[in-house]
């Protein structure tokens, strides 16, 4: 099967990789010829891990190519994926579609023979009957069907995700689509991976859905936490207590500074807003947005209420940037508004993050990057863990409390041991934990 992915970011990148490791011929295209000049080097613009192996790999064996070139890899193509950005439009919050858009002008005035379009982007409902009006509009008479197949992958396990997937939502009506779609991902079947065909429609909803529930689990492990800390319980066994009813289920039950990244925060968003325009508002989604934008600077708060009520003056070391470990992603991070926060009390920032730093610096200010966590700490009135990378989570504690100026730790991640913290002398402040 020949296969374009417009699109070689996160998913577009990530996807194109395993489908050609499945043994299809994959060609990734973007706009950005520097990210294509640097795939064509043998660089990964990402982090991701296991990444760099499997491109490597599959461009070694000539499945995967990379171009700047949209209508050669369309011409070529019986699929055509769609994986360019969504983000959140600017003021209103509603998913900025003009990269879709874009996208779908361009493939319609390059198709050739019959060819599937797949929209792999997260798209509000109703987007793919865009989609296909683009196209039609464009070119009339071509042969074409538009098929929703939203991703689920987490990044820093996005490999793992996309080969072995909890389920595969594919959304059409249209049979030879759908027996196009079965075949690019016949592979999986081995793996005995759940694929759900459904409507366009409902397909483009379930994964909005699925990323405000995940968001709504989230929020609702958070506020139990904060009740934690006012009547002396402990969120970590709440979580346990409840996590283990198989109702429930125990994932996305930990208590942190509220969800970031570069899905939930605009997701959440987007779905609102569609709710919204069809007088079908979601209020519990509404709502979840709401304590989660607040919460993220109210960490700042906490970690000023650890220093004694100021800041003003202080070094704070702060240990993770990325929105979680394992990635570079800094999109919607909660280190952006935690260190904000900081900053607007006075404080002077220090930061270490193991694949950050570089994305970091050009959405913030005024902040000194340290070579690791100790020279982080060094002289520091306070440390922050806000991203539990595995680095963070076995630090030598008496090194680290020999390298502060005062051993204030704040911990949002709930890596270590409140004992353990105070048995070493540290002033220990964590989530939802006595
Ligand atoms: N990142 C994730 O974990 C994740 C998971 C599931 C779904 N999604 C969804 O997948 C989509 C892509 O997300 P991402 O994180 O990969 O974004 P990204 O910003 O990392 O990548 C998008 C890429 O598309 C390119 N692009 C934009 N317009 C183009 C065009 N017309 N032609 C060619 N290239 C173009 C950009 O240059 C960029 O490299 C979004 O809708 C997102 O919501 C993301």
């Amino acid at each position: 099967m020949h296969v374009a992915m417009i699109g070689a970011g996160y998913v577009g990148l990530v996807s194109g990789a395993c489908f050609a490791d499945f043994g299809h011929e994959v060609c990734c295209v973007d706009k950005d010829p520097a990210k294509i000049e640097a795939l064509n080097r043998g660089e990964i613009p990402i982090f991701e891990p296991g990444l760099a192996e499997l491109v490597a790999k599959n461009v070694r064996e000539g499945r995967l190519t990379f171009t700047t070139d949209l209508s050669q890899a369309v011409r070529a193509a019986e699929a055509v994926f769609i994986a360019v950005g969504t983000p959140s439009r600017r003021g209103d919050g509603h998913a900025d579609l003009s990269y879709v858009y874009q996208a779908a002008r361009d493939i319609a005035a390059a198709i050739d023979g019959y060819t599937v379009v797949v929209t792999k982007s997260t798209v509000p409902v109703g987007t793919g009957d865009d989609v296909e009006r683009i196209i039609r509009e464009t070119r009339p008479e071509a042969d074409f069907a538009v098929v929703s197949n939203p991703e689920f992958l987490r990044e820093g396990a996005a490999i793992a995700d996309f080969k072995r997937p909890d389920r595969i939502v594919i959304g059409t009506d249209d049979e030879r689509a759908l027996s196009v779609m079965n075949d690019i991902y016949r592979p999986l079947y081995l793996n005995q991976s759940p694929v759900l065909a459904m409507s366009r429609r409902t397909a483009e909803l379930t994964k909005y859905a699925a990323n405000a529930f995940l968001a709504t689990k989230i929020t609702f492990i958070n506020e139990i936490a904060d009740l934690c800390e006012h009547v002396g319980a402990n969120v970590q066994d709440v979580a346990r207590g409840i996590g283990l009813d198989n109702r429930i289920g125990a994932k996305f039950l930990h208590a942190g500074p509220g969800y970031g990244g570069s899905c939930f925060p605009k997701d959440t968003l987007a779905l609102i807003k569609t709710a919204q325009d069809h007088e079908a508002p979601i209020r519990l989604v509404e709502t979840v947005a709401a304590v989660n934008s607040q919460r993220k600077r109210a960490m700042g708060r906490k970690v000023i209420a650890a220093c004694g009520g100021s800041v003003r003056g202080k070094t704070v070391a702060v240990l993770g940037l990325t929105f979680k470990p394992n990635t570079d992603d800094m999109r919607d991070a909660p280190s952006l508004d935690v260190i904000t926060a900081l900053q607007d009390a006075g404080a002077r920032v220090k930061a270490y993050d193991p694949e950050g730093m570089q994305a970091a610096s050009s959405m913030l200010t005024d902040v000194t990057y340290a070579r690791d966590a100790y020279d982080c700490a060094r002289d520091a009135d306070a440390l922050v863990l806000v991203t539990e990378w595995d680095m963070f989570r076995a630090l030598d504690l008496r090194r680290l409390k020999a390298a502060l100026a005062s051993p204030v730790v704040v911990d949002l991640r709930n890596v270590y041991r409140p004992d353990e913290m105070r048995r070493h002398g540290f002033t220990y402040v964590s989530i939802g934990r006595p």
